[in-house]
């Protein structure tokens, strides 16, 4: 197959449904390959990795949107996106991210960890009632779909009474990551309107009474009153982490039970401890990963044997570098105890994700707790794929647990 002919075949239900002989196919063909003028898609594993830790590679930004979609202002979701520090270069974005770093730090996510174990706890409690008599239970709506979007109200400081009705509000804005049809707008559209409104309300009652949360620190660092953080930019980041890290940690917890279903083994190991949570939710990265890609625009270089123009849109292609065979020994068999390197899943440089060590977490509290609670578990009936390709996950994964 040549290039077209993969990417052709990727963009068909099939291809969508299973990538990874078409990945196989392409790292064939090297590191890197021009599909069409101004479109490079990489592939291989040191070459991601190479460009992402690269500044000269930059994201789409406002100047990239005036070019590309010159009528974005009219769009609120475009408005706020470009205030996101996925959509920032240079020192714009080292200055918001380093102020969110500040409040997003490994000791607030270990603090939640009890939290989320009482969360997920709770979610399985619902399962084993509603599943108690051998009647099949949807993994996706029962639990993967509440966990994380949950822990993140809880770690922004989104009060419980709240929280009901942020999932459909987070999953329509959420659908800007995979923006193809503008037909969507509207609702992405109302969405983004939405949360700001409720974020703005938040902060004003979080200013005057400060709770220990991360929207009271956000707030604390803006109102140091050196300009360092403005409203907007604070307002449009907290919508950024709710949108960022629910979506993707859903598709990690599918992902990682799809492989339990299909290979039970790994449920009993991870219930016996004989393969530790941790190294099964980093196979699970690896080998189904949650975001299949994100784009840089290029600059005047070469990967590879692939010259790249200035401004050209290069495609990293993240489920395909974990599936390298030049990194990866057997890169399609599912192994936990592997030492050939990190997957790629959460990016890397810069704009390496902030929530990484937040959705290991969730991931290693939650796997372990599902398989020792339901030892029976097991799939019933045909699990449903999403129709989306850059974040790869399933719409139901209906099983049984009696
Ligand atoms: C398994 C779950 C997750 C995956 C696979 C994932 C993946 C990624 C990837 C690939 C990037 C880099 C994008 C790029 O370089 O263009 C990223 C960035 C980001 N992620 Fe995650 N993410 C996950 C969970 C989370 C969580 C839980 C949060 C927050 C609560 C979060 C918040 C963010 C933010 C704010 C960025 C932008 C960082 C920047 O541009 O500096 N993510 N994520």
């Amino acid at each position: 197959m040549d290039a077209v002919e993969i990417f052709t075949a990727l963009g068909t239900p099939e291809g969508r449904a299973n990538p990874y002989p078409l990945y196989a196919d392409l790292h064939e063909l090297g590191e890197a390959i021009t599909l069409a003028p101004g479109a490079v898609m990489v592939a291989g594993y040191d070459a991601i990795n190479a460009i992402l830790r690269d500044p000269g590679f930059r994201v789409s930004d406002e100047d990239r949107f005036d070019h590309d979609f010159p009528g974005w202002r009219a769009n609120p979701v475009f408005v706020q996106a470009m205030d996101w520090i996925l959509n920032l270069n240079g020192p714009k974005h080292a200055r918001i991210r380093s102020l969110m770093a500040r409040t997003f730090t490994a000791r607030r996510v270990a603090e939640l960890a009890p939290a989320i174990a009482r969360m997920a706890d709770e979610l399985l409690d619902a399962m084993a009632d509603r599943g108690a008599d051998g009647s099949a239970v949807e993994f996706m709506h029962d639990f993967a779909y509440l966990l994380p979007v949950t822990v993140i109200c809880e770690l922004i400081g989104i009060p419980e009474a709240d929280r009901e009705g942020f999932r459909p509000v987070a999953r329509d804005l959420a659908r800007v990551f995979e923006f193809d049809d503008i037909a969507h707008l509207p609702a992405i559209n109302a969405a983004a309107v939405e949360l700001h409104a409720y974020f703005t309300g938040l902060a004003t009652r979080r200013r005057s009474d400060p709770h220990d949360d991360l929207i009271s620190d956000l707030l604390a660092v803006s109102d140091a009153a050196d300009g360092r953080l403005s409203d907007a930019e604070l307002l449009n980041n907290l919508t950024l982490l709710l949108v960022a890290g629910f979506e993707t940690t859903t598709n990690l917890l599918g992902n990682g039970l799809h492989v339990m279903l299909e290979q039970p083994e790994f449920g009993a190991a991870v219930a016996d401890g004989s393969v530790p949570a941790a190294a099964f939710v980093e196979e699970a990265l690896r080998f189904d990963s949650p975001v299949q890609l994100t784009s840089r625009i290029g600059y005047e270089t070469k990967i590879g044997e692939v010259m790249v123009s200035d401004g050209d849109m290069v495609t990293t292609l993240l489920g395909a570098g974990n599936r390298d065979p030049r990194r990866f020994a057997d890169p399609d068999v599912f192994r936990p105890s592997r030492s050939d390197g990190g997957p790629v899943s959460f990016g890397g440089g810069a704009h390496f994700c902030i929530g990484a060590a937040l959705a290991r977490i969730e991931g290693g509290i939650a796997f372990p707790r599902l398989v020792r609670r339901f030892p029976k578990l097991s799939a019933a009936g045909e699990p449903v794929r999403r129709e989306t390709f850059l974040l790869r996950g399933f719409d139901e994964l209906p099983v049984t647990i009696a």
